[in-house]
């Protein structure tokens, strides 16, 4: 297993190593390595068994950084970044040549966010190159919102995990890109549409559930538990699948006929930011029941409401 704890200097002497750590952010865990270091890099693929065609998001401490490694910022990512930074939002943008293709996938851009949490902020500022870091789990499994999730899929392939508490997000970055002046959603998030649009305007969602080389983020199969989950109106769903051991996944209600061990409610006061710290908890704690079956529902469809109702139907996308 690896070392859990808060020490940033073994942090530091691992990243400097050519070694993976595991890093707390407000959205979910991340496996970070020196971004501009290619061994350290390829280590992040192989641990976590990603296809090399998906590439990462490189974090750094804050925009004036970035510009070391990044070409071009359009100006309404200036207004971003002011507004958003650090958090839960993820910006697209030309890359120069220190960034190894590895990071990108051959492409020639490349993903960068801030992230909003102390531990790994001060860990940022005290470092002269930015962090490669996906989220911390097997690749297509959900993302790790603990140190303990972390440590329970990876703690055999890393050594030390960064415990920065519960994250207080729990759901991935918003990415967006730009393409001339227009800004493209390429993956709901953290970081709600409906602020994104109060400042810069309409956006453009570009996050079908088709796998989607091109938008790479896209990936149909995603953030889902090894048992099956279906999404929809859970009476119903439970009645058409009576005969199966199921486990319930509800917004805000309790389910009649479910044995309470085997639901998990996501907010019991209704909250959607609430449940989307709960939602990755919530699939694990089912997925570790030996269930033949989950069903959920979908949230209601605003603010972090779209990124949960997005990851519940990817979830569900794995199995069809
Ligand atoms: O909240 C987050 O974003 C977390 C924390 C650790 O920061 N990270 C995360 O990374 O979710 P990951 O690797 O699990 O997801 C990053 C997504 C990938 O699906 C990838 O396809 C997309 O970002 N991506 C990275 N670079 C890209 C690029 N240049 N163009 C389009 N999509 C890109
Ligand atoms: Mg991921």
């Amino acid at each position: 297993m690896a070392k859990i704890g808060t020490d940033i200097n073994i942090s530091l002497k691992l990243l400097n190593r050519s070694e993976l750590v595991g890093i707390p952010t407000e959205t979910v865990y991340g496996l970070a390595a020196n971004a501009f270091d290619p061994v350290a890099v390829a280590k992040i693929f192989k641990v976590k068994d990603r296809p090399s065609f998906d590439p990462l998001i490189v974090h750094t401490s804050n925009l004036e950084k970035a510009k070391s490694f990044v070409d071009k910022i359009p100006e309404k990512a200036y207004k971003l970044a002011r507004k958003f930074w650090p958090g839960p939002l993820t910006l697209i943008f030309n890359k120069k040549e220190i960034i190894p293709d590895l990071v990108t996938s051959g492409l020639d851009t490349v993903a960068v966010r801030v992230p909003n949490h102390p531990l790994t902020l001060q860990l940022l500022k005290s470092i002269d190159f930015p962090l490669a870091a996906p989220s911390a789990n097997p690749f297509g499994y959900v993302s790790p919102t603990s140190a303990a999730h972390v440590n329970e899929q990876l703690g055999d392939k890393i050594k030390y995990v960064l415990d920065g508490g519960i994250c207080s997000v729990g759901i991935e970055s918003t990415i967006l890109g730009f393409d001339g002046d227009e800004v493209v959603v390429y993956r709901l998030g953290g970081c709600k549409v409906e602020e994104i649009e109060s400042l810069i305007g309409e956006i453009t969602l570009k996050v079908n559930l088709s796998s989607n080389p091109e938008a790479p983020g896209m990936l149909e199969s995603h953030y889902a538990p090894l048992t099956p989950i279906v999404i929809g109106n859970i009476n119903e769903l439970i009645k058409k699948h009576k005969h199966q051991n199921i486990g319930t996944i509800s917004f805000k209600d309790e389910i009649n006929g479910i044995d309470p061990e085997f639901q998990f409610i996501l907010s019991k006061k209704g909250v959607i930011d609430e449940a989307a710290t709960r939602l990755f908890t919530g699939l694990r704690e089912l997925d570790a029941l030996n269930l033949q079956l989950i069903v959920s529902e979908y949230v209601p469809d605003v603010g972090l409401g779209r990124a949960i109702n997005d990851r519940l139907k990817r979830a569900e996308a794995k199995r069809n």
